[in-house]
């Protein structure tokens, strides 16, 4: 009874799951994203059909890794696929029938995360995500909170750097230059090229060149000891945690639930990130902080999320 379809759309894949009340999940179908950002939304119709099967379904909710309007019906941006102005709502509708609702990406796993993970003890909670991008959820009060014209939670895009790094916003110095998975891989390759002596273990991981470095590598090296990889960890979590205190600053969170595949690592990531984060804390010694924590839904996250919220109006 009650069942919703959501679908996480990733750079890589798109994810869709049949989803009930209880947050669970009961079929689930995933495809590669097409490279051609134009045709991905017949992709997404078509495992919208494909995990549907014979089922009714009462909505759809779409997860998009963008700026998504206040309607919840259209993509206005997303930095990091070709996607302006995209009326998803309207064109999903059409071919599949079902009534659509367009959330952004971070605010559904957010929102799965609150409602059936890690975040479901809290009233107060803000979700990051730290993958290709860094994405936001932010939970006021139990609620979403989407601000005058949907796209509050862009925390992806603060600025860190005045005049930093280019952003695939267009902007310079964004979080998600220092702080995302992306980052941690473009830091790992980075120190490679620039102390070949020292990364020795971590080069080793890829190919053995500078460029075949990946984020896991960096983790995985750190986790087995080796003292570069632990240190390039070491300067990415400084960002990550110097974020999260302008986040605390500005929000005053119960919890930051931290999910994407490097909070995969758990404690190996989490702990330099918490202590960077306490440092950076403006207040003093007294002040109370926020936990910061582990997202417990994984990949499913996202889909349980977007099917959750594509039942509330
Ligand atoms: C986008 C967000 C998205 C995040 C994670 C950012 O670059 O602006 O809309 O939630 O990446 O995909
Ligand atoms: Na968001
Ligand atoms: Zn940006």
């Amino acid at each position: 009874m009650g069942l919703t379809i959501g679908v996480d759309i990733g750079g890589t894949k798109i994810a869709a799951g049949v989803v009930d009340q209880d947050g669970t999940v009961i079929n689930q179908v995933k495809v590669p994203t097409p490279e051609d950002a134009s045709v991905a939304v017949e992709a997404i119709a078509e495992v919208v059909q494909e995990v549907r099967g014979d089922r009714e379904i009462e909505a759809v909710g779409l997860g998009a890794p963008g700026y998504v309007d206040s309607g919840r019906s259209k993509v206005i941006f997303a930095p990091n696929i070709y996607w302006r102005d995209e009326p998803l709502k309207a064109k999903t509708e059409a071919a599949t029938g079902l009534p659509v609702v367009v959330e952004n990406d971070a605010n559904c796993a957010a929102w799965g995360e609150f409602r059936f993970g890690a975040g479901s003890m809290y009233d107060d909670v803000l979700c990051i995500t730290l993958g290709t991008g860094i994405g936001g959820g932010i939970i006021l009060d139990r609620r979403l909170h989407r601000g005058r014209f949907g796209v509050a939670g862009e925390i992806g895009h603060m600025n860190m750097e005045p005049g930093g790094k280019l952003c695939g916003c267009g902007k310079y110095g964004c979080w998600e230059q220092y702080g995302s998975g992306s980052a941690l891989r473009r830091f790992g390759r980075e120190f490679a090229a620039a102390h070949p002596d020292r990364a020795k273990a971590l080069v080793e991981r890829g190919d053995g060149t500078a460029d075949s470095v990946r984020a896991f590598h960096v983790t995985q090296a750190a986790a087995a000891g080796d003292t570069a990889s632990l240190e390039i960890l070491g300067v990415w979590a400084t960002w990550v945690g110097q974020g999260l205190a302008d986040l605390a600053t500005l929000f005053d969170p119960a919890a930051f639930i931290l999910g994407g595949g490097v909070s995969e690592s758990g404690e190996l990531v989490l702990a330099p990130i918490r202590r960077a984060f306490r440092e950076a804390l403006p207040g003093g010694d007294e002040r109370p902080v926020a936990e910061v924590l582990p997202a417990t839904m994984g990949q499913i996250a996202g889909i349980v999320g977007a099917a959750d919220l594509a039942r509330i109006k």
